[in-house]
Formats: structure tokens, C-alpha cells, sequence
């Protein structure tokens, strides 16, 4: 799968991709991540990329200009499964959209700063818009890095056990079991004897009681659905 993310500060986007099973990920070419400079499409001699806001207000937006030739050039060398704004007042990303988005070829990202994105850009290219949460961030590198992530772990292959993205909270709409490691007892607290017992049915049966009581007690919303 191939991200191509439209950033303002590629910086800020170097180093969740070069380590761990991300970097597993790229080396063995199960996914490729392009960061597009945005700056290089920038206007006049300042390759300008943002500007006041039309009706005042405070913050600056970033220009249409640039970002359509940016996105223009990459939509004419490639095709798009989606191309999505990461921005607070998209819809709420969740497991679900990730495990979608795990089954598509290539995606745009496009990453606002500043205030916020000409609102033509979302009207003439964006097919989805995906906040990662209720709250406000400096801009959309955290919340790309966050989409691949979730995304990438989701392709068969990128994580060791196949099966241990499926275990994953969330994937069954129930938060995770307790999970324990060596050793069974520490400073008086034991592992369960039942993690113990070497009898899969019954630990089967335990991670899916915790599982429920745990999400019955933290996110009852999520039994809701
Ligand atoms: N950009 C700034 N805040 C964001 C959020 N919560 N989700 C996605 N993009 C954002």
C-alpha cells in the first residue's frame, strides 16, 4: 500500500516511519511512504503557502494555489483509492475506517497548518475527511502518522503474527484482555492461574470475559454499536 502525504513541515514526519515495524514495513516494500514538500509549490520568489483569511479572523490559511498543483501533479501520475484532509472537524476516525483503509491501494494525505485549508481545496479533491480525535492539534503530521500506522499493522505481513492485529482492542468493538509476561508473581501480585494452566479453552473463555467486563465497565459506548 502507498501513502503520499502533502505536508507544510515534512520534518516533523521523519521519524515515525524510520523505526520498528513501520520501518520493517517500508524495508521489505509491504508499504511505501512519499512526503511531498508542499513549500516547493509555493508561490512567487517566498513560495508563499499561506495567506490572511478572507473576512478577517485570526489565523492563516493555507493557499489553494499550492496545494492544487501539488495534488493536480500527483493525481495525473497516479490514481487515488481516497484522498483524504486529516482536520478536527472531519469525521471520527476509528478501527473500522482503518481496517477499510487497509484494503486500499494508495491514498493521498493531505496535511493542514496554520488555521486550516482553502476550503476549494476540499470542495474540488478531498473524498474523505478523518478527525483522530476531539481535540485540536498543531497540525495533520500527528494525525497522519497515526492513520499509517493503524493502517499499516492491518496489511498482511507487516506485523510478525498475523493474527495479533486481530487481537487488537477495538477490533471486536471490546477493549483487549489483561495481558501478562514472566515472572507469575511480583511484589505480591500474581498472574491469574488460569493464564497458567496450559487449558485454551478456558483462557479463550477468560480474555473474552475480561474483554466484555472491561468494556462494559471503561467504553460502554462501544456495546452500543
Ligand atoms: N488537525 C488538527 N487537529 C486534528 C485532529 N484532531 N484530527 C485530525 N487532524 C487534525
Amino acid at each position: 500500500m502507498i501513502f503520499d502525504i502533502i505536508s507544510a513541515i515534512p520534518e516533523l514526519l521523519e521519524s515515525p516511519f524510520e523505526h520498528s515495524i513501520l520501518k520493517r514495513a517500508i524495508d521489505s516494500g509491504l508499504i511505501e511512504v512519499n512526503v511531498i514538500e508542499l513549500r516547493k509549490y509555493g508561490v512567487g520568489h517566498h513560495k508563499q503557502i499561506d495567506d490572511y483569511q478572507y473576512g478577517g479572523g485570526a489565523g492563516m490559511v493555507m493557499m489553494v494555489e499550492p496545494l492544487d498543483n501539488c495534488i493536480s501533479e500527483l493525481k495525473a501520475a497516479h490514481s487515488y483509492d481516497e484522498i483524504i484532509f486529516v482536520t478536527p472537524d472531519g469525521q471520527t476516525y476509528n478501527q473500522g475506517k482503518a481496517n477499510e483503509l487497509s484494503l486500499q491501494k494508495r491514498i493521498m494525505i493531505i496535511l493542514g497548518h496554520y488555521k486550516v485549508i482553502d476550503q476549494r481545496i476540499r470542495d474540488m479533491h478531498v473524498t474523505l475527511e478523518l478527525s483522530i480525535g476531539d481535540y485540536v492539534l498543531s497540525g495533520g503530521e500527528l494525525p497522519a502518522a497515526v492513520l499509517v500506522d493503524s493502517i499499516s499493522r492491518l496489511i498482511p505481513g507487516v506485523l510478525n503474527d498475523g493474527t495479533s492485529a486481530l487481537t487488537d482492542s477495538h477490533q471486536d468493538n471490546l477493549l483487549a484482555p489483561p495481558v501478562y509476561t514472566r515472572p507469575a508473581e511480583y511484589k505480591g501480585q500474581s498472574v491469574p492461574a488460569v493464564l497458567l494452566s496450559g487449558h485454551d479453552k478456558n483462557i479463550d473463555e477468560w480474555r473474552e470475559e475480561q474483554a466484555l467486563s472491561k468494556t462494559q465497565k471503561l467504553r460502554p459506548d462501544l456495546l452500543d454499536d
